[in-house]
């Protein structure tokens, strides 16, 4: 190890062995920690080859179990989003592209943060539960194109491991590191194929749009080396997406957007992303043809059908699609007023995030309760018009006393009286 740390801090290119020597050592813990910590920091200032992420990415996969999918038909596809908040793309997109045929065998985890993980929201559904056992998982796919179960087995855990160690050494901001991680999980949960979501802007991980491209290229080029074909789309986080930040209230705006009743943005990013998904598991020829797919299924109300056929399949009340009234409802409904003219400049999403925390949308810790109920909508994005009094945000809560709320919300949504631009909502893509 000694001598692969030196190799990697004087720059030069590991072999696939060597690589699989030390993520093998360091799983099963042979290799300690401190080792660890220097050849994270030389990749940190050298870099990896393009061969030395894919080969990273490949033994962290065999770090551990993987998900066989071979018995459900068609090319699956998954998605993954960099992370940001009130991101409910996921819920559209899993009943959307699965009404045009593709195969989406999802797993998905609670998580911590401002809102639940795609469970969480889910389970806003009366009934729905995703402890399903494997087979039935797959026979359910196939059925209906679309499942969600809970993480189960023992997936790549060198990148627990080293997930952890980068977080208290100064090591997570390093393209191949990142790169690699995210990669080796969706590959260790059997996609064929990838669509990453990669976001920019203030909400983002990657605040710089240069940065945010130089990783999804690092995640596109790993992917296409391993034999899983990936194109990334680069879309903003400068603002939460959409209009709700939480549980329930993100199940209703996922509603709304299947049947074309969605906010804007929330819609074109799932048509994107969508039509990439549809692209990869060869139901198109074209992304256009991609798109033409989906806009009819949304418009012909086959996608809001598959949202119901999928609700049902795992024990949930599918009456909410038409009745949205029935998901948890919260006891008081705020507005937060503006108390100035002008145009809205800024949204700033984490710390938006953080008010939909403090009204119990999301876990600070692994052991809190969430309170699918509550949470935020947004009535203004960056750009609108507001007047004074009028409501920038309603406030879903259990609590009577939101003052912590409302403060949190002032600082975060600025009001300036010159005109402001909206931001572009995709910046790039790549293919
Ligand atoms: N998300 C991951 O899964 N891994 C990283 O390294 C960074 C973000
Ligand atoms: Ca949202």
């Amino acid at each position: 190890m000694v001598d692969l740390i030196q190799k990697k801090r004087d720059g030069l290119e590991l072999t696939k062995e060597e690589i699989q020597f030390i993520i093998k050592g360091y799983t099963s813990g042979d290799i300690p920690d401190y080792q660890m910590s220097a050849f994270t920091m030389a990749i940190f200032f050298q870099g990896m080859t393009d061969n030395e992420r894919a080969e990273l990415t490949m033994a962290m996969v065999y770090s551990g179990d993987t998900i066989d999918l071979s018995e459900i038909k068609g090319i699956k596809v998954d998605k993954h989003s960099t992370g940001g908040v009130g991101d409910t793309t996921t819920l559209v997109l899993g009943p959307l592209v699965a009404s045009v045929g593709v195969p989406v065998a999802k797993m998905s985890g609670r998580g911590l943060g401002h809102t639940g993980g795609t469970i969480d929201k889910l389970e806003a559904v009366p009934g729905f539960h995703v402890e399903i056992e494997n087979n039935q998982f797959i026979d359910l796919v196939n059925k209906n194109k679309v499942a969600v179960i809970g993480q189960s087995g023992n997936l790549t855990p060198a990148d627990k491991k080293l997930y952890s160690l980068r977080d208290v050494t100064a090591t997570v901001n390093s393209i191949p590191l990142i790169a690699s991680s995210i990669m080796s999980k969706k590959i260790a949960a059997g996609a064929d194929a990838i669509v990453l979501d990669v976001k920019t802007g203030a909400g983002a991980f990657m605040k710089d749009l240069e940065e945010s491209k130089a990783l999804a290229k690092a995640m596109v080029d790993i992917g296409n080396l391993v034999g899983r074909r990936t194109m990334a789309v680069i879309s903003d986080m400068s603002q939460p997406l959409g209009y709700a930040i939480g549980n329930a209230l993100e199940v209703k705006e996922a509603i709304e957007t299947l049947s074309g009743k969605g906010p804007k943005d929330l819609e074109e990013l799932c048509l994107v992303l969508g039509s990439y998904m549809v692209l990869l598991a060869k139901k198109a020829d074209t992304l256009e043809e991609a798109r033409t797919l989906l806009t009819e299924s949304i418009s012909s109300g086959k996608a809001l059908e598959t949202m119901k056929t999928f609700l049902e399949a795992q024990g949930g009340d599918s009456s909410v699609v038409d009745n949205p009234g029935s998901l948890p409802q919260a006891k008081f409904v705020m507005e937060l007023e503006a108390k100035q003219d002008g145009y809205v400049s800024e949204i700033i999403a984490d710390s938006v995030g953080t008010a939909a925390m403090l009204l119990g949308a999301g876990r600070a810790t692994k052991e809190s309760e969430i309170d699918l109920a509550v949470g935020l909508v947004l009535n203004k994005k960056i750009g609108d018009e507001v007047k004074q009094g009028e409501s920038l945000a309603t406030i879903y809560s259990n609590q009577e006393d939101v003052k912590a709320v409302k403060e949190k919300l002032y600082e975060s949504i600025k009001v300036t009286s010159a005109r402001v631009e909206a931001p572009k909502l995709i910046y790039a893509t790549v293919e």
